[in-house]
């Protein structure tokens, strides 16, 4: 399908359009820069300096050394290696993991499988805006365990967690602390970040969700922290993560870095405003809407979600695709299965809430217009639905 200037794109908490500056730079990469960096002559060279190049960026956006950036094949790989390269590393006296009950998948299918092979989880709960109470999450920690996994922004219903509260509790443990890993991949160059600071050891990020291309994304390695590569083969990436670089997605993800890094304050900005009239918009053409996250207070600014009982998400969906306007129902790796979010109901709410929630999701590229015809469409759609709703449960 083609880029129809009529549709609106209500869904970048799944994926984002690139900028058309990664496109030129990727084209450019595909086209003249295509040697291995590893190689020893002037193209290897050329290919190498574009990766330093990037590597920079990305460094300079999480405000971070740029030795400290080690590129993966995106979000979820730098989860699974965050965790498994972590256990790998400690003594097998740490056999405990945190995490809280709202990760994305990248970490909660991490989490249920060592709980197969005999790893102790715990899964802290979160309260009815998807909130981890840091407290709660200190107070699991064992002389056993060896990571605490909590993510930033929730991207399904935009909860921005405590980390920079967790970070400083975990501190206080002294040098035999767990690792405080940080998932955030919907909070990345969206919210401040103070890596330092909040004493994070490990942080993924992944280039698809800021408009940068798929396939590429980065583990942050705070100096001092021993990792275990998760791949092996020839060293690349200081040894710890071995394949040939995926050098156009790098020079992409490089690029879009460089521009949030001018955007940054003002997209922010525009994203709050556009947040507060579209959930302004929702409740007045539908006022059994049901809010799932927070209402201002520790809100991201480009997610929204919506219950609308007795009608199911995937319903109102298609309907507002009729309509040009696509959004999600939930994270992009469940929403084929028909069934109530896990995550929305970890917050406490009905089945019923969870099988009728909408995620609206917005980016830079968001204007005024696109919410406004959001909520003609969602008005139009509900109308058009209205004979049909009914008790889901
Ligand atoms: C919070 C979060 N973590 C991890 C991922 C996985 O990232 P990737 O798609 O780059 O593997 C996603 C993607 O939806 C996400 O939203």
């Amino acid at each position: 399908m083609s880029i129809d200037s009529s549709l609106v794109y209500m869904d970048n908490s799944s994926t984002t359009r690139p900028f058309p500056e990664v496109n030129e730079a990727m084209n450019s990469v595909y086209a003249r820069q295509f040697g291995n960096p590893s190689s020893l002559h002037s193209m290897g060279y050329e290919a190498e300096k574009l990766v330093s190049k990037a590597r920079k960026s990305v460094a300079n956006l999480l405000g971070v050394g740029e030795d400290r950036i080690f590129f993966t094949s995106g979000g979820t790989e730098a989860n699974n290696w965050a965790i498994f390269g972590s256990l790998r590393s400690a003594g097998s006296k740490y056999n405990h993991v945190i995490a809280s009950a709202v990760e994305h998948p990248s970490v909660l299918a991490v989490m249920e499988y060592l709980k197969q092979i005999g790893y102790r989880v715990s899964l802290a709960p979160v309260d009815r805006e998807g909130r981890v109470d840091p407290a709660q999450v200190l107070s699991l920690v064992g002389e056993d365990t060896c990571v605490v996994s909590v993510m930033l922004v929730q991207n399904e219903v935009g909860t921005v967690q405590p980390c920079a509260e967790i970070g400083a509790g975990l501190a206080q443990l002294g040098p035999r602390r767990p690792r405080f890993h940080v998932d955030a991949v919907q909070g990345f160059a969206r919210i401040d970040i103070d890596v330092e600071r909040w004493g994070i050891d490990l942080l993924s990020i992944s280039s698809h969700k800021i408009h940068g291309p798929k396939g590429i994304g980065a583990l942050y390695i705070r100096k001092g922290v021993r990792m275990h590569p998760l791949i092996l083969g020839g060293g690349q990436e200081q040894g710890l993560r071995s394949g040939t670089e995926n050098v156009p997605g790098i020079a992409g993800f490089g690029v879009a870095c460089d521009i949030w890094a001018k955007i940054s304050g003002e997209a922010r900005r525009k994203m709050y405003g556009l947040r507060k009239r579209l959930m302004g918009g929702v409740r007045a053409v539908f006022p059994d809407a049901v809010l799932n996250g927070p209402e201002v207070e520790n809100a991201a600014p480009h997610i929204v979600n919506f219950s609308f009982p007795g009608f199911r998400g995937e319903t109102i969906l298609h309907a507002l695709e009729k309509r040009k306007v696509f959004v999600s129902t939930g994270s992009a790796c469940s929403s084929r299965k028909s069934k109530p979010s896990p995550v929305i109901l970890a917050l406490g709410k009905t089945e019923e809430e969870a099988l009728s929630a909408i995620r609206f999701s917005m980016s830079p590229y968001t204007a005024v217009e696109d919410v406004d015809n959001t909520v003609s469409a969602l008005e139009d759609a509900l109308k058009e639905l209205a004979p049909w709703r009914r008790k889901l449960t």
